[in-house]
């Protein structure tokens, strides 16, 4: 990999195509940065610093939290809150939002939403984590508290989102609108490289990614597009290949790279599927589609659905165009 464009010297360079506010949202990103290369570190010597394992606590999903969500938690938070840049703060890990009100944000313009540790049940097994973020343009008056109207926008209406992926290379990968863009982190120097310009997913993909434990639990549709997925055909490389890490940022990540598609469906115990429509499938469906791909709950574009609760919960298929159509084909005939 060339060492020529650092992710901080892209962000500037880059904040001419920003509609507004180019200062602030460049801050901003540099701000996530700061806390993912935080974090990355904490990660990295979770096994040595006895930050491995549950914290005893419970988040608002009713999951257990592991010490390294609440860790990740607080480093975001602290950082964010602590450079001005946003006025307000949703996460995976706390029940309300966050109002920052102090004279330092009076006129900071953005929210951020996070899952500040993506696959947590991978933390204590050596595998691949993640970060998702996703940033909004307040809807209240600046130098006014923050709402819940300025949390629950549709995800048409995000200004960036992104993830870090704490794989065999930490990489920040992010969109504005124009395009996603990867940055491989080197250690050694402390900065994130330009190593992945302008992502696309393939035309052709041939992987799956689903917990197919809950097959039992699957409406028929999508019952029948896991058996077509199986079967031999020569054009299309069928039978497909299943890959799946329970780390959304990973199954994501490798879909987009090799092309792929992304299912959490709806189940008999879960209405509504499992992840969270504002810090989960939001970010992902914007960097989806800035990718050339396609994000549905099945039915309907992701980015259109309007939220009503923080942590609400929506069926989700992303990744290749072409495959997820080919989904959502089975479940408009089949249900
Ligand atoms: P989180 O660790 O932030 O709670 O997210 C877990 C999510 C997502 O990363 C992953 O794809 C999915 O849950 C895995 O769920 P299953 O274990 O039910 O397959
Ligand atoms: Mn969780
Ligand atoms: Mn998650
Ligand atoms: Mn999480």
């Amino acid at each position: 990999m060339d060492r020529h464009i650092t992710l901080g010297e892209f962000i500037i360079e880059n904040q001419k195509d920003f509609p507004y506010a180019k200062g602030e949202l460049s801050a901003l990103l540099s701000s996530i940065r700061l806390a993912g290369k935080v974090v990355n570190q904490q990660i990295n010597k979770a096994g040595l610093a006895e930050i491995l394992g549950k914290a005893g606590k419970e988040n608002v999903q009713g999951e257990t939290q592991a010490k390294l969500d609440i860790m990740a938690n607080e480093v975001f938070i602290s950082t964010l809150k602590n450079r001005g840049e946003i006025c307000g703060l949703a996460s995976e890990e706390l029940e309300d939002f966050l109002a920052f009100d102090e004279d330092m944000h009076k006129d900071a313009k953005y929210v951020v939403l996070i899952d500040p540790l993506d696959g947590s049940s991978n933390i204590d097994v050596d595998i691949t984590v993640g970060t998702i973020f996703s940033i909004y343009r307040r809807k209240s008056e600046p130098g006014t508290k923050v709402t819940m109207e300025d949390f629950l926008q549709p995800g048409d209406k995000q200004i960036a989102a992104g993830y870090l992926i704490y794989g065999t290379s930490t990489i920040l990968v992010y969109t504005t609108g124009n395009g996603v863009n990867g940055f491989t982190f080197d250690p050694g120097i402390g900065s994130f490289f330009l190593s992945h310009p302008q992502m696309k997913f393939p035309e052709k993909g041939n992987i799956y990614s689903v917990n197919e434990g809950n097959y039992v639990h699957f409406p028929a549709g999508v019952k029948k597009y896991i058996k077509w997925v199986q079967q031999i055909d020569e054009n299309d490389g069928r039978p497909f290949t299943s890959r799946y890490t329970g780390s959304l940022v990973a199954d994501f990540h490798r879909n987009m790279l090799l092309g792929g598609i992304y299912l959490y469906p709806q189940g008999t115990t879960s209405p509504n599927g499992k992840l969270r429509l504002l810090y989960e499938c939001n970010p992902m469906a914007f960097l989806t589609e800035q990718a050339g791909g396609k994000a549905s709950d099945g039915f309907r574009r992701i980015l259109e659905l309007q939220p009503e609760e923080l942590h609400e919960r929506v069926p989700f298929f992303c990744g290749n165009k072409e495959m997820v159509e080919k989904a959502e084909d089975f479940l408009k005939t089949s249900g």
